[in-house]
């Protein structure tokens, strides 16, 4: 299977390529949104795309989609059956989905039950995650005694996202109403899921949402969720607080470039083979435990 890396739809507008998603305009409402094979590590795009990645990627967050109680943006996950141009282009069908057109807000809405990443990171340096203040002693990976809300400001393409305080976030909305709301929802959506995958043997360790509003100002889930690439899920028989856990997200390709020094500044090194063939096992196993809540 090759990897798909870049698409092009003749038939419509291409209005953006983000690290890994092309987003394609259908009308001043709608938006078709392909998910390529693209990965992306530290917001460094690599040249090798992990082939179908886009098509797990989709099938997960249809599935959470389909699941979610919170209004989400999507309007149809079988494309071809209202873009008839589609079917020249196979390939694409089985990535793409129709989804509302809105605003989005410019806050990634991070929750976490577990202590890791640039959260684990922060803690070390300071004590505090985004502003909020974690006792003293905890481990790298350690549970949390509650899940806390880690927004971070998303970053322009190229750029890192920069963690922030809650109070940051309502400076960004301009409504404090509307932040309380997305704060609320991501620690909903991540409790949610956690208690559901624990149940088949996986620790949701965190997960990032993306709001996006409606001229009404109505808020909805947009992106993608709760997925290998916004989440992080990790192998509970075998979790231990303090070590890196077993995991099946994009963790592996994290540490393989963790492991050459890589200064995490573009261009991105070279994924070996070895590295890309057990990312897509790990991203396929996730997807057979989440297709089957
Ligand atoms: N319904 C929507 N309306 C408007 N924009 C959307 C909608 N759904 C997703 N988007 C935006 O489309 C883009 C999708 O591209 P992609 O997921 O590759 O994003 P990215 O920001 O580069 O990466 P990441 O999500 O990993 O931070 C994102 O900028 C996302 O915010
Ligand atoms: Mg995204």
């Amino acid at each position: 299977m090759v990897a798909v890396t870049e698409t092009n739809i003749l038939e419509l507008k291409k209005l953006f390529s983000g690290k890994v998603r092309d987003v394609y305009e259908v009308d001043e409402g709608k938006l078709l949104i392909v998910a390529t094979d693209r990965i992306s590590a530290f917001d460094v795009v690599f040249n090798e795309g992990i082939p179908g990645k886009g098509e797990i990627l989709t099938r997960i967050s249809n599935k959470w989609f389909s699941m979610v109680k919170y209004p989400h943006h999507i309007l149809s996950t079988e494309p071809d059956k209202e873009l008839e141009f589609i079917k020249k282009y196979p390939e694409l069908i089985t990535r793409s989905v129709l989804v509302k057109r809105l605003k989005r807000v410019d806050v990634e809405c991070v929750s976490r039950g577990y202590l890791f990443g640039s959260a684990y990171k922060d803690y070390e340096k300071t004590g505090t995650v985004c502003g909020i203040k974690l006792p003293p002693g905890l481990k790298l990976a350690e549970k949390l005694s509650e899940p806390i809300f880690t927004p971070a400001k998303k970053a322009e393409l190229g750029m890192h996202d920069e963690n922030i305080d809650f109070e940051t976030v309502v400076k960004i909305v301009g409504d404090r109403t509307i932040a309380e709301r997305m704060r609320d929802i991501t620690l909903d959506v991540y409790k949610w899921a956690h208690d559901l995958l624990v149940e088949k043997g996986i620790i949701l360790a965190d997960t990032k949402l993306e709001f996006g509003l409606d001229e009404d100002g109505n808020l909805y889930i947009i992106d993608e969720l709760l997925t290998p690439d916004s989440s992080r899920f990790w192998d509970a028989s075998t979790y231990i607080p303090g070590e890196s856990p077993v995991n099946f997200d994009k963790q592996f390709v994290r540490d393989y470039v963790e492991s050459i020094n890589w200064d995490k500044k573009p261009p991105a090194p070279p994924l070996p083979r070895d590295v890309i063939e057990k990312t897509v096992e790990r991203y396929k196993a996730i997807e057979r435990i989440i297709l089957s809540l």
